[in-house]
């Protein structure tokens, strides 16, 4: 888009600032992509062109923090059994290995874009993807390239589980080793799963000082399944995020208010392995800054929706309508560690969503209906 865009007859506009999250009868302008101006629509400044929302409400696109696109194959079975008493079981990731490591790269990068695109039509316009699938130094590479076709924010977790056929300790060296090496060059994140079962803490730690090493930020899988002691090593690290959070002391709370890691809370895993809702009150009581992200993968939770995990978070979660909205906008742009996104504030990033409705409450309000009618990204609608 050439020249500046007056966005005017807005419903309600969440900007997200700290101050004011909400607005009512606000404009704000678009210039070169970005947010140039926001306040009341009668003063408004003049523009070269206008657009009118007619009366719809207009929310920061959402930050997806959290998700594991790059996979191939179905666990829909495993689903289904969950939902007749079967518990989740994340040795099921290795279902997802085999079938990953048998698809081409472009059968994966389809994939991965059919799910953008739907994450994009439910209002997200930044994610981050994680590798996982691969668990080979080849790939874990691939899975980064491919991801990193879709978003700058990619993550490398080669430590998702051990694969078959490899010790711990053998496989431990592998990733702090060549499979690191080999993820560097396509990844900005690291993080590991931290869980019984998967990585310990000591383990956990090893493998985020050797990315650290390399100029990969840590991101920590824990407290998913159990208590443990992810979260305190997370806090420990003064890492940006923390993501699942569903079993958590009150050691753990007050760690994650001292250290200001965020913590990312995942309702559609709890939705989808019917693990508790956590208690997001206790946790934003508590002075701990919270997003809300998907953890869209084919396993613990196969949904792209943020709308939907907002829902669970008002009616389950104990967060009001403007908390949820915030955490899955301007929580998502914290645990992500980025400002330019996430809030429509000046100078930051012209990605929004338009709800068909006159305000974000009803997200929470009409659960399951597709309300986002826009997406727009750096002022072009999508
Ligand atoms: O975030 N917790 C570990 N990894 C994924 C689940 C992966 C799977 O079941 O395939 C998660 O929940
Ligand atoms: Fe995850």
């Amino acid at each position: 888009m050439t020249g500046s865009l007056l966005v005017t007859g807005i419903g309600e506009l969440v900007t997200g600032d700290a101050e004011q999250p909400v607005l009512t009868q606000a404009a704000f302008v678009v210039d070169d992509g970005a947010v140039a101006w926001v306040g009341a629509a009668a003063e408004a400044p003049a523009a070269d062109a206008a657009y009118d929302m007619g009366g719809r409400a207009v929310i920061p696109g959402f930050v997806d923090s959290h998700s594991h696109l790059v996979f191939a194959g179905d666990r829909s079975a495993e689903f289904a059994a969950r939902m007749a008493g079967e518990s989740y079981a994340a040795g099921g990731i290795r279902t997802t290995v085999r079938a990953t490591r048998s698809a081409s790269d472009e059968e994966l990068t389809a994939h991965v874009r059919r799910l953008v695109d739907e994450m994009q039509r439910q209002g997200t316009t930044t994610l981050e993807i994680k590798s996982g699938y691969g668990l080979s130094v080849a790939d874990e590479a691939r899975s980064l390239a491919i991801a990193r076709q879709f978003t700058d924010e990619t993550t490398f977790l080669g430590a998702h589980v051990v694969p078959e056929g490899i010790t711990p300790e053998e496989y431990v060296a592998l990733v702090t080793g060549p499979m690191l090496e080999a993820a560097r060059p396509h990844a900005r994140w690291i993080d590991v799963f931290c869980e019984k079962g998967a990585f310990d803490a000591d383990q956990a730690r090893a493998i985020l000082t050797a990315g650290a090493a390399v100029g990969l930020r840590g991101r920590l899988h824990a407290n998913q399944l159990n208590y443990g002691s992810g979260v305190q090593l997370a806090c420990e690290l003064g890492l940006v995020a923390v993501d699942h959070c569903t079993y958590l002391s009150d050691a753990d709370v007050d760690a994650l208010a001292q250290s200001g890691t965020v913590a990312t809370l995942l309702p559609g895993v709890e939705f989808s392995t019917r693990h508790p809702y956590i208690d997001a009150r206790r946790l934003i009581d508590a002075g701990v800054r919270v997003a809300l992200a998907s953890d869209c993968n084919p396993g613990s939770c196969f949904t792209s929706s943020l709308p939907f995990c907002i829902a669970i978070a008002v009616r389950d979660m104990g967060m009001t309508p403007t908390e949820a909205v915030l955490a899955a906008t301007a929580g998502g742009a914290a645990a992500l560690d980025r400002t330019d996104v996430g809030r429509l504030t000046v100078g930051a990033r012209a990605d929004f969503a338009v709800l068909d409705a006159p305000s974000h409450v009803h997200l929470a309000y009409r659960p399951g209906v597709p309300l986002v009618a826009e997406t727009w990204r750096g002022g072009v609608r999508a």
